[in-house]
């Protein structure tokens, strides 16, 4: 027992002895009493804050004044009234007298102004100031309300206060000035709070991940999955809203210090998180010189030489901050540092260097750390794909989780990891473009330079030629037109809609004209009528999901355009901060034109994307671009006023952020029944209509069929209806009928005919590619999925692997009474012994030799009726619940026959 005690009782005694001597030291606290302008006398203690102080002070001379400073506090107690100040240094001056000069600017203006002699204040050490006696200066400079009446209460409260406070030495003999050192002001009220705000952002930015990346992942039907990942919300746009917030601060103008420190709170999500080691070791890389002990200077270069004085120059000593006394009772805890080598003058918050200042990085280091960080990112990445795939390995072979759970993701996980960085390449985009062209228009080290090229170049075709190609592996087969048409506007109500001429004559449209403009058209017509769309081209899916899958079927295209956009805006923001005004101008000219083509083209499929991507997310860039035109250097707006605007910026922000995250959560709401799609029951019941409401729903989206606008009346009365398809796309002539999973195991399935020769129709349109087991799979679930399947628990599979690992003898599943009801059907996927393997494509959908077997479960109801015209279907809405899994089919194989497929070219 002895040998537990002992160590134990000394612990006691240490704790003790900390607990005594911190007690003790804060016993030795002094109190004073001090009264305050409007009259109160207070008990005051000796180390509380002032009302307003110094954070970290610079060198206001460019590096060369003839002081070296290891201490600079100013403060001003307004409780007492008393300013405060604390300088400690040497000098190279030999024998100088001194006059010192106190200002406190804050707001613009000028709020105190000294000039006073050193000697009457005491300050031996400066009266006269000697070559071997070091400076210590301790100044308490009583004020009267005359003196201090510029500065209001309002000062000691508002977050951000924007202040500086400055201290010049002047030569008496030369009447020259030899110091000159400035620190910011504060009050301790910020609204920079990253280390609380950011995790908490970080964290919705998790749940959108996950929730994008279990959509993207779940099911069987890779049509299917695109289309329920197309309503989870972009993570893209996610990450945007946070730069394009962050970047804000990337225009070259006079920030109000209040915008500046709430941009700190994004910086993450452009890469800056500040890490001390990184900055010291990119800093000797990118050239800022670390010069431990002097103070400042606003530029990488400091150059150590005084003009004039040169005589009187011994060179500056390093000395480290004067280290405090703890035990001393006069002792304060407020108090700045020398400003780290390559910041700007704190006080000047003036362009991106000053955005960045705030999270502590040098200008000239911003590109090095963003990069570093998106390589992190990207390992987190691989690393998050990797591990979920294992997890899921060993949870399923520990037999916690059902063993097919996720099997698709688990088969072709290197696929999803492919899709993955991408995605995180077009998250990073904007922010690496930013950043190379930012570091080319500051004069760095060349090593810097260099490295900005490559990458430059590396991002843009990493980026750019993976996206041109899936734009042109897509449009291969056909032809790009260049069409006459006009555009029509027509008075709907209160204004002026436009409609294209050619779609009035299609659809023999009967609107009164207002004007209309002749306009050309980019159309791309594929050869052969029967090309799948490319949403349901599942070879295209599989490889250009990452490009394609959130957009519209008509607007597939629409990430080309945008990473266009992404470019020009970088190139602004990132490389035009030499010449404010056409940069501010340039950015709001680029987010307006961008704010008009995005409605026009409403390219989301999902309507949280929609909201965001097109309407929140713009208006908010617009907005605040608009508003900095205030803080241009050449208007010289009041800067109360401009507080005042960047107040409002920062309202519209966090309305952009708080808008996000609703649309966070219901996007996490939404998958959530998108992922219990296959569910049989649903909980609470009161919600499966909404849920089968929202599956309808995003059904009819998918086909992304042209809508009549509302206030047009078509000539023919049922123009929508879906006897009268625009065209036949699926028509067939000559039929032949593939090897169907039904042929290997009799399972006595009928199946439409009809319905089976146009797939054959859509699978052999697959131009170019063989006819390979992924388009067979395709034609198999696409039929199992019309809803004529036989009214039989024992039917077969639907899944791209499904003919080869089908064990008859697992078809026969008695155990549910459902199955009697079955036309929809879906799968489980067994782990197999290894023999089997997987459907490969030579996509970048790869996966790795399967283990995976397809075994049909009836494991649900369908209450779908035989009938699969759309008309029944919306009868039987309001009686029977519509059945909402994967299997109720991918809409467009669904109703074939109202499909425009390929109809619209890709304009
Ligand atoms: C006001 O308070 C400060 C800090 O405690 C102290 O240094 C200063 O001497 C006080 N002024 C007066 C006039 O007491
Ligand atoms: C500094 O200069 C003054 C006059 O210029 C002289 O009186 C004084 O002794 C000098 N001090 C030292 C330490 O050299
Ligand atoms: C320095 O010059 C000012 C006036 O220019 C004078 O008031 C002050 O006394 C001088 N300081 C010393 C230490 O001689």
């Amino acid at each position: 027992m002895a040998t537990w005690n002992q160590p134990r009782a000394s612990l006691t005694m240490l704790l003790y002895v900390i607990l005594f001597t911190s007690l003790s030291r804060a016993a030795k606290v002094m109190f004073t009493t001090g009264t305050d302008v409007h009259g109160v006398t207070r008990e005051l203690a000796a180390n509380r804050y002032p009302a307003l102080y110094t954070g970290d002070y610079g060198d206001c001379m460019g590096g060369q004044s003839l002081f070296s400073i290891t201490k600079f506090d100013a403060a001003y107690y307004a409780d007492n009234m008393t300013i405060v100040l604390h300088m400690d240094g040497t000098s190279s001056l030999r024998n100088e007298s001194l006059m010192m000069r106190i200002a406190v600017d804050a707001y613009g203006e000028n709020r105190f102004d000294m000039v006073v002699n050193p000697c009457n204040l005491n300050i031996a050490s400066l009266c006269p100031v000697l070559a071997n006696v070091p400076v210590r200066a301790w100044a308490e400079i009583r004020v009267g309300p005359q003196q201090i009446g510029g500065i209001p209460d309002i000062a000691y409260e508002i977050p951000d206060f924007e202040g500086t406070t400055r201290v010049q030495f002047f030569a008496n003999s030369s009447q020259k000035e030899v110091a000159c050192f400035q620190a910011v002001m504060k009050n301790g009220n910020s609204l920079s709070h990253a280390y609380v705000i950011a995790p908490f952002m970080g964290l919705f930015t998790m749940v959108a991940i996950i929730a994008s990346f279990f959509t993207a992942t779940y099911g069987i039907s890779v049509p299917h999955m695109r289309m329920h990942h197309a309503h989870s919300l972009s993570v893209f746009i996610v990450f945007e809203t946070f730069q394009t917030i962050f970047f804000s601060g990337a225009l070259s103008v006079n920030w109000p210090s209040i915008l500046i420190a709430w941009w700190t709170n994004f910086a993450w999500s452009a890469g800056f998180v500040y890490a001390p080691p990184f900055v010291q070791s990119i800093n000797s890389f990118a050239g800022v010189k670390s010069n431990s002990g002097q103070v400042g200077g606003s530029g990488p270069l400091v150059i150590n030489t005084g003009e004039g004085l040169i005589g009187k120059i011994y060179g500056r000593s390093l000395m480290a901050r004067g280290s405090f006394n703890a035990t001393d009772p006069w002792r304060y805890e407020w108090g700045g540092d020398s400003v780290a080598p390559g910041l700007p003058l704190p006080g000047a918050w003036i362009g991106f260097p000053a955005t960045l200042a705030a999270i502590g990085i040098p200008a000239a280091d911003a590109f090095v750390f963003g990069l570093l960080w998106f390589l992190i990112a990207v390992a987190l990445v691989v690393v998050a794909v990797v591990s979920v795939k294992v997890l899921l390995e060993l949870l399923a072979s520990a037999r916690l989780i059902k063993e097919d759970r996720l099997a698709y993701f688990r088969s072709y996980w290197v696929g999803f990891l492919g899709h993955a960085l991408l995605r995180a390449l077009i998250v990073g985009f904007f922010m690496l473009m930013t950043l190379t062209m930012f570091q080319f228009s500051i004069q760095a080290s060349v090593g810097t330079i260099a490295v900005a090229v490559v990458l430059f170049f590396l991002v843009l075709m990493g980026v750019t030629s993976p996206v041109a190609y899936g734009v042109r592996y897509r449009t291969r087969h056909g032809t790009f037109n260049i069409v006459k048409d006009r555009a029509v506007f027509y008075r709907s109500k209160w204004r002026a809609l436009p409609i294209w001429e050619t779609r009035l004559t299609e659809h023999q449209l009967k609107i009164k004209p207002v004007f209309s403009i002749p306009l050309y058209r980019l159309r791309h017509d594929n050869h052969g009528d029967d090309y799948p769309t490319v949403h349901l081209d599942q070879p295209y899916v599989k490889r250009f999901a990452w490009l394609a899958a959130r957009y519209r079927r008509t607007r597939w295209w629409y990430l080309a355009y945008y990473v266009a956009y992404l470019f020009v805006r970088a190139a602004f923001l990132g490389g035009a901060g030499n010449v404010p005004i056409v940069q501010v101008y340039g950015v709001l000219a680029l987010d307006m034109a961008n704010f008009a083509i995005t409605v026009i083209i409403g390219p989301f499929e999902g309507a949280r994307n929609t909201a965001m991507g097109v309407w929140i997310l713009n208006i908010c860039k617009i907005l605040t671009t608009s508003i900095s035109i205030a803080f241009l250097p050449q208007l010289n707006v009041n800067r109360i006023i401009t507080t005042v605007l960047g107040v409002i910026i920062i309202v519209i922000q966090g309305f952009t952020v708080i808008a996000l995250i609703i649309l966070i959560i219901l996007s996490a709401l939404s998958s959530r029944l998108s992922l219990l799609r296959n569910q049989e029951e649903f909980t609470p019941r009161w919600l499966d209509l909404a849920r089968i409401r929202y599956f309808e729903k995003m059904q009819t989206k998918a086909q992304d069929r042209w809508k009549l606008p509302s206030g047009i009346s078509s000539k023919e009365e049922d123009i929508k209806e879906p006897t009268a398809p625009p065209e036949p796309h699926f028509a067939v002539t000559g039929v032949r009928r593939g090897l169907t999973v039904e042929d290997e195991f009799d399972d006595s399935t009928v199946y439409d005919s009809q319905q089976s020769l146009r797939e054959e129709g859509s699978n052999r349109s697959m131009a170019g590619q063989p006819r390979d087991r992924s388009s067979q799979a395709g034609s198999i679930r696409s039929r199992l999925s019309s809803g004529s399947l036989p009214r039989t628990g024992r039917v077969s599979r639907m899944s791209w692997s499904s003919r080869e690992f089908v064990d008859p003898a697992l078809l026969e599943r008695p155990d549910s009474t459902l199955a009697e009801r079955l036309s929809g059907i879906t799968f489980t996927i067994t782990p197999d012994d290894g023999s089997s393997t997987m459907t490969k494509d030579n996509a970048s959908v790869s996966g790795e030799s399967s283990i995976s077997r397809v075994r049909p479960q009836a494991s649900f109801r369908s209450f779908r009726s035989q009938s699969t015209s759309r008309a029944s279907s919306i009868n039987e809405k309001a009686s029977t619940p519509t059945p909402t899994r994967e299997a109720f089919g991918f809409p467009a194989l669904n109703r074939p026959s109202t499909l425009p497929e390929a109809a619209e070219p890709d304009e």
